[in-house]
């Protein structure tokens, strides 16, 4: 399967803006195995943050070489930043969103279930950011992205690598660790609708779901073949 799909989003003056994001795995809601959660990760001071909050509908495009099939998913955007962080008031789950029942019953993946039988985005957070490489955990600890640089030798002041959490062994990485998390945020797509084209077979293939939300467990994917 690709690692990567383009995210699109439209900003407060009606602009889209597209961008590649690597995946960064998929969630479910205790015993929802049709309620997929998309999760990949961002810098919360990335323009994109910003576009979601203001308009939280955004569209996928996802290709998968292999089988020739294309995927768009249209969905809202989440983004769960760190705790302390103004943006963390700034979002609630609708009502019956997948996000709402993960929230609440947590995922099949019992690692992340809180005492009360929620989820724990704080830990998974901090998990998924522990597992990025070295290189990319130093990725959050440069200064705001899309700030304007005289010259790219400033890059090289930058810090380059970053240990994981638990083995950072002097105060500098620690302090600069903190930094990064703090700017490291993880973003969720709750699908609404999936439009898949299947160009591996022949004649090629296109079907569209649409997702019926419900406050229970009754939600419902409608299915439909159109013509590519
Ligand atoms: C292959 C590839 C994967 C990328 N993955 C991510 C990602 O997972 N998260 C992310 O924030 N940016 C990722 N980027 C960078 C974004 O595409 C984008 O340049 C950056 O996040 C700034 O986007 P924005 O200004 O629209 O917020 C990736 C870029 C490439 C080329």
């Amino acid at each position: 399967m690709s690692k990567v799909y383009q995210i699109a989003t439209i900003d407060s003056n009606n602009i889209p803006h597209v961008r590649s994001h690597v995946s960064r795995g998929i969630l479910y809601p205790k015993g929802s195995p049709s309620l997929p959660i998309l999760l990949t990760s961002t810098d919360i001071r990335t323009a994109k943050v910003t576009q979601m909050l203001s308009n939280s509908r955004v569209e996928l495009a996802w290709w998968m070489e292999g089988s020739q099939e294309q995927f768009r998913v249209n969905g809202r955007a989440y983004i769960i930043p760190p705790p302390s962080h103004p943006f963390h008031t700034m979002q609630s789950f609708p009502p019956g969103s997948s996000l709402e029942k993960l929230t609440q019953r947590g995922a099949d993946d019992s690692d992340y279930t809180t005492s009360e039988g929620g989820y724990d985005w704080e830990k998974k957070r901090r998990e998924v950011f522990n597992a990025m490489s070295p290189g990319m955990k130093a990725s959050w600890a440069t200064p705001p992205p899309g700030t304007v640089l005289k010259s790219y030798d400033e890059a090289n002041s930058w810090p380059s690598t970053l240990p994981r959490l638990e083995e950072a062994d002097n105060d500098e990485d620690r302090k600069t660790l903190e930094y990064a998390l703090g700017n490291f945020a993880l973003v969720l797509i709750d699908p609404l609708e999936v439009d898949w084209v299947q160009l591996g077979i022949k004649p090629n293939r296109r079907t569209k779901f649409t997702r019926n939300e419900s406050l229970g467990d009754g939600d419902e994917w409608t299915e439909e073949i159109t013509i590519p």
